[in-house]
């Protein structure tokens, strides 16, 4: 089937889509899913706090088998307690785990496949085809099903000519340790039975790459076109059964966004509890980007900054024309427009 765009140009969005400022109409207890089902195994990154935490407590709620991994290994402990006390003991695995550390990456899938059932990478594809048929169904349902690719950090700002180690700090956890996490599971995922689904946390700071934050926002739009590359692949090579999606959260309260002073959510921030079961709505209906609004930033306003960034290529603008003073005009004139389309 040939897919339309539904943009009628690109400096004019038609909008599709509807903004969507509340999650109360959005369902999770759809058990018909084909991965994200009762009994299924859930791996996932920077589970001790905000929307790895919630994400692993949504899994547990619809009684996935759960592997939590960070290097926050006291709050892990407390929510591996948690989980334990909704799935039971036997469907939690508690594994602090560097994700900058391949080591410690490969040994998170070691203790994950040992403990809910790979087959040995020595065995042929044709065994693995025929495995779950020997083992009743058993085999295939205890692969990897959901990986969430989540950890990540936030970093000092600074200039792009500043600050080298913390470049290399940010990149070791937000991309490689992405790289490292995908790298190590997708290879025996493509040879398994079951559907399965890779979703990889990136950020709009890595699509709009708004100043201030360099090397944050560099290493989002390296997980970006990362995520874009795995799909591609993922596509052509198992036709369907293995899927990726590049999840990107809108502000969300956490860790990560906290600040020292302020305990209480603002406004407009969605928890990451709100934010995950957008996005799970959205993995469920096969979408890739996952664009997740929040209290402050309609759907249509990102749809309409992602447009005005590819522009400024599009057009030969000056780089980063949206902050740049004689462009500013021109931007939110387009802003206006694009937003009076919706009334
Ligand atoms: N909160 C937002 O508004 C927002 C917006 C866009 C994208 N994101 C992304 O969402 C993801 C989750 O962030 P969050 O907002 O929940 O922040 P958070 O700080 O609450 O959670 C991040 C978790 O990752 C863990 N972590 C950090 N480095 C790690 C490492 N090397 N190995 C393993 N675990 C590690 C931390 O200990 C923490 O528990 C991140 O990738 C972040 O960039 C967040």
């Amino acid at each position: 089937m040939a897919y339309r765009s539904r943009n009628s140009s690109p400096m004019r969005p038609g909008f599709g889509g509807t903004a969507s400022f509340k999650v109360d109409t959005l369902s999770i207890d759809d058990d018909m899913h084909p991965v994200i089902h009762a009994g299924r195994v859930a791996v996932v990154t920077g589970a001790a706090s905000g929307i790895g935490r919630a994400a692993a407590r949504e899994f547990a709620k619809l009684e996935l088998k759960i592997a939590i991994a960070d290097t926050n290994e006291a709050e892990l402990e407390k929510l591996g307690k948690e989980l334990i006390s909704v799935v039971g003991e036997a469907n939690v695995l508690v594994i602090p785990t560097d994700v900058a550390d391949l080591k410690q990456v490969e040994a998170l899938k070691e203790k994950v496949y040992d403990a809910w059932g790979e087959c040995p990478a020595r065995l042929s594809a044709r065994y693995l085809a025929i495995a779950p048929i020997r083992m009743g169904g058993r085999v295939g349902s205890r692969y990897v099903a959901v990986l969430m690719n989540n950890a990540g950090i936030g970093a000092d700002q600074g200039k792009s000519w500043e600050g080298l180690d913390n470049w290399h700090k940010i990149f070791n956890v937000n991309l490689f340790g992405v790289l490292n996490v995908q790298q190590t599971f997708v290879r025996s995922m493509v040879h398994q039975e079951n559907q399965a689904l890779v979703i990889n946390t990136g950020s709009k700071q890595g699509i709009t790459n708004p100043p201030g934050n360099p090397a944050y926002n560099a290493s989002k739009a390296a997980v970006k076109s990362l995520t874009e590359s795995l799909a591609h692949e993922l596509r052509e090579q198992t036709h369907g059964n293995v899927t990726a999606h590049l999840f990107i959260p809108g502000w969300t309260f956490t860790g990560m966004t906290k600040s020292a002073t302020t305990t209480e959510k603002p406004r407009g921030a969605w928890t990451p509890e709100d934010t995950v079961l957008y996005m799970l709505d959205k993995v469920r209906e096969g979408d890739f980007y996952i664009l997740v609004p929040d209290n402050e930033t309609k759907k249509e306003v990102d749809q309409l900054r992602i447009m005005w960034g590819a522009a400024d290529i599009a057009e030969n603008r000056p780089a980063l024309s949206r902050w740049h003073p004689s462009y500013k005009p021109l931007f939110e004139e387009y802003m206006r427009e694009g937003m009076a389309q919706l009334e």
